[in-house]
């Protein structure tokens, strides 16, 4: 059983979005998958309405609700994907010893990906970007998996 545990700012846009990818590609199945945000601003909360959408779109259901990571997640997971730098940062910092638990997303991106280093926060843009959350989203989550296997 592999823990996965995706991480963002608020946990109602990437990191549930990566959440349900990969589940998707995996069927639940050998692998335990959840999300957390760094900040605790919209615990309880659905995902974010646009981000819903466009997964539904894709056929892909968000159904996860909004929880700030805690220092214990970094113990109980075995991957700790993290969407942005600064995700990246908060989440070691929160259990240091783990850091090599911590990977920066965007490390699973083909080449064609490459200008991306951070998988960009579509919270206070447009549609495309939520699109673009989710093309990064398929794309490193199908290397990801390849990775492990
Ligand atoms: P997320 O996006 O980190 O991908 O869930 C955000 C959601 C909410 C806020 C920022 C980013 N916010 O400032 O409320």
């Amino acid at each position: 059983m592999n823990k996965v545990l995706f991480v963002c700012l608020g946990n109602i846009c990437r990191s549930p979005a990566g959440e349900a990818v990969l589940k998707s590609l995996t069927s639940g199945s050998d692998y335990l998958i959840d999300s957390a945000g760094t900040n605790g601003f919209h615990d309880g909360e659905k995902a974010d309405h646009r981000m819903r959408e466009a997964a539904s779109r894709r056929g892909i259901d968000i159904t996860s609700i909004s929880r700030q990571i805690k220092a214990a997640d970094l113990e109980e997971f075995d991957y700790i994907l993290t969407m942005d730098n600064s995700n990246y940062a908060n989440t070691v910092k929160l259990n240091p010893k783990y850091e090599s638990k911590v990977h920066k997303f965007c490390q699973y991106l083909d080449s064609n990906f490459s200008d991306y280093n951070e998988v960009p926060d579509p919270y206070f843009g447009g549609d495309a970007g939520f699109e673009l959350v989710l093309d990064l989203l398929e794309n490193g989550c199908r290397n990801f998996l390849k990775q492990v296997k």
